[in-house]
């Protein structure tokens, strides 16, 4: 039985790495994908994310989430990304992807109720639509299946020293998120900046057919050339990470934690995320190790799977 699959993105480079993984992984069925402001403008990450669906041949529906964080000014990460957020492959006209009419929140509401206890919804941008969600279905965290994100950082950040950027982009989201008692796994940047693409694995992977690993390899090419231009060594695979850890989580150590997020503007940690001790319920999964020439394999699997 496939898992159905939530994906809610800011496509971005390593969005779109985590959309290929997961649209050629056998394990899943992506039942929507949200694209939410964040790395870019929502207007940007809508594009992104439509495009890379189209180029998959996957007819899963495209919603639009949040176009702005709770309560914060919006940040950004072009510099990571490019101007569009996708810098580096040029797509035609799409004939199977348009964007829905309905507002992502409220589909991730409506599929959640739809399959209870079955959805596995994956955010690997800011938690804006989540927190929304929990917000308007008080009942979400009985709903999901379970909820895995790409947030958060126990040992310094890199949108400011102490802050990651997915936690740094909405600090209140992220509170509403980490406190809400949902089944909750928490993808930091201390196990997705172990995980990176070398010059020699992406010109292995740009040698499979087919248009899907060439729109990977087109994105990773930028992807490694603003990661070199910030002397900030390989890229760095946080989205996909989350991806393959739904794929097959027997992959990965982990520990069992509270997670709290600094949510004072005026602090220069604003953002920062902190892990306790467990004391009683209440304890977020931390994966903190992964196994990864497994991790290499299903992204190859799922690039030669996909047209
Ligand atoms: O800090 C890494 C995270 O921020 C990733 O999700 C990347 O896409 C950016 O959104
Ligand atoms: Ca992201």
């Amino acid at each position: 039985m496939k898992q159905k699959v939530i994906l809610d993105v800011d496509t971005g480079l390593d969005d779109a790495a985590a959309l290929f993984l997961a649209a050629g992984a056998e394990e899943l069925e992506i039942v929507a994908v949200i694209a939410t402001a964040g790395n870019v403008g929502l207007d940007k990450t809508v594009e992104n994310t439509l495009n890379v669906i189209e180029t998959t041949g996957l007819s899963c529906p495209v919603f639009a989430g949040s176009a702005k964080p709770l309560i914060r000014q919006p940040v950004e990460a072009g510099d990571f990304h490019g101007e569009s957020g996708l810098d580096g492959p040029v797509f035609g006209k799409r004939v199977i992807q348009e964007l829905q009419e309905e507002d992502g929140v409220s589909a991730m509401i409506r599929l959640v109720k739809r399959h209870p206890g079955e959805i596995t919804i994956i955010s690997v941008g800011p938690l804006t639509d989540l927190a929304h969600a929990l917000r308007r279905e008080p009942a979400l965290p009985s709903l999901v299946k379970e909820i895995v994100v790409m947030s958060g950082s126990f040992s310094g950040g890199n949108v400011t020293k102490d802050a990651e950027f997915n936690a740094y982009a909405d600090p209140e989201a992220a509170a509403i998120v980490f406190s809400s008692g949902a089944p909750l796994v928490m993808l930091t940047l201390d196990i997705t900046r172990t995980v990176t693409l070398s010059r020699e694995r992406l010109d292995f992977l740009r040698t499979i057919e087919g248009r899907s690993a060439e729109v990977f390899s087109q994105c990773m090419d930028t992807y490694m050339a603003n990661y070199e231009a910030k002397k900030f060594g390989w890229p760095q695979m946080h989205d996909p990470l989350c991806v393959a850890y739904v794929i097959d989580r027997s992959r990965f150590s982990a520990e069992d934690r509270r997670v709290v997020v600094d949510i004072d503007p005026a602090s220069p940690s604003y953002g920062m995320t902190s892990r306790e001790a467990i004391d009683g319920e209440g304890g977020v999964i931390i994966p903190t190790d992964v196994d990864r020439p497994w991790f290499w394999e299903m992204v190859e699997r799922s690039l030669r799977n996909l047209p």
